[in-house]
């Protein structure tokens, strides 16, 4: 079977339910998908830990019914289920595509834009612009390729309660002939606070799939797990919560060639946490999993964005502004 017809059987193989499985009535179909969990796809990908959590039982039949699900997947062997061979690895390498943020600095700075299958953090202090990027890369990411875009929606977990309809409109109607049919391509949630944020991340395979998203925002990311667990005593916690969400985040970007797009805020108290205060907040585990991570800083009249992880990008810097038609370069 070629790449081609093996990604097609995987998108087929997305879809089937998991009560189809041995074992599966409907409380159990019930829990799985409250969990977030619909398919045997979602049942391989998820760890068993997870899966013992949501369904109670023992290891052991958790781990037989993940069996199954394999099992069903045989031809399933993009990325997590199996082994690949390394000419799959790059055919899906190769499907990487990049979403322009408005700026020529600093699409140049990330080596072509905010790219699928990673995940890209802005981090910075109040005001420095990253909910502005966000809203231009959710308009930017409909346009078609010749204007930086993928031609696809977006969906959008809004944590802070700071989007903006009318802001999207305003920069589509620069950049579009129907800036509504905008609107209704960008998928809103609200999280109402960190577990409500949890599950629609846990959720989110099923919303990629049913909108055919090629980019996910989370403005922000981790500030609601740092406003719910507060003081060391609930630091080991809050680590643990933020990790798994973490790794799915990873997980979705690879699997649906999606660009996850995250903001983060910088610590306003250096004594609490890891000691250096220009640090984005939530530790090794949010720095393992990003991407890539900038560093956003007001100047006069402009912002800054500066390279401060990532495997291949030189350390490098880029101008940008925030005008009325969204991200732009400083003319
Ligand atoms: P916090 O979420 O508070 O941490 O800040 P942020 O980094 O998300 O900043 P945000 O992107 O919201 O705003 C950055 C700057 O963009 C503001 O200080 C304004 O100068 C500018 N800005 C915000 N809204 C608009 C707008 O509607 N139009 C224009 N032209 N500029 C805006
Ligand atoms: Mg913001």
């Amino acid at each position: 079977m070629g790449v081609e017809e093996q990604e097609k059987k995987v998108v087929d193989d997305a879809d089937i339910d998991v009560s189809v499985l041995e074992g599966v009535g409907p409380a159990t179909k019930q829990k799985l998908n409250s969990a977030g969990i619909y398919n045997l796809m979602d049942l391989v990908v998820h760890s068993a830990n997870y899966l013992l959590e949501v369904l109670g039982g023992s290891m052991s039949k958790v781990l037989l019914l993940q069996e199954k699900a394999r099992a069903k997947l045989t031809e399933f062997r993009v990325l997590y289920a199996d082994f690949v061979s390394a000419d799959q690895l790059y055919e899906q390498r190769k499907k990487i595509a990049f979403i322009s943020t408005g700026s020529k600095n600093l699409d140049n700075l990330l080596l072509g834009g905010i790219e699928t299958q990673a995940i890209t953090e802005f981090y910075g202090e109040f005001g420095s612009g990253k909910t502005q990027i966000c809203h231009t890369v959710c308009v930017n990411v409909q346009l078609g390729a010749d204007q930086g875009g993928l031609s696809s929606p977006a969906i959008y977990l809004d944590t802070e309660h700071t989007f903006r309809p009318s802001r999207i409109l305003e920069i589509a109607e620069g950049k579009s002939d129907v800036p509504f049919e905008m609107l209704r391509n960008i998928h809103v949630a609200r999280a109402m606070n960190s577990s409500h944020l949890r599950l629609l991340v846990r959720n989110l395979g099923r919303k990629i799939r049913e909108t055919d998203a090629r980019l996910v925002v989370l403005d922000s990311a981790v500030a609601p797990f740092r406003a719910e667990y507060v003081g060391r005593a609930q630091l080991a916690e809050r680590q643990q919560v933020l990790n798994v969400m973490m790794h799915d985040l990873t997980r979705l970007s690879e699997l649906y060639d999606v660009a996850v797009l995250m903001t983060n805020q910088v610590m306003a108290k250096p004594d609490v946490f890891f000691g250096d205060p220009t640090r984005p907040i939530g530790g090794h585990v949010v720095s393992h999993a990003t991407t890539y991570r900038l560093y956003l800083r007001k100047a006069r009249n402009a912002r800054v964005a500066s390279i401060m992880d990532s495997p291949h990008h030189p350390p490098g810097e880029a101008v940008f502004i925030i005008a009325k038609e969204g991200i732009l370069d400083q003319d």
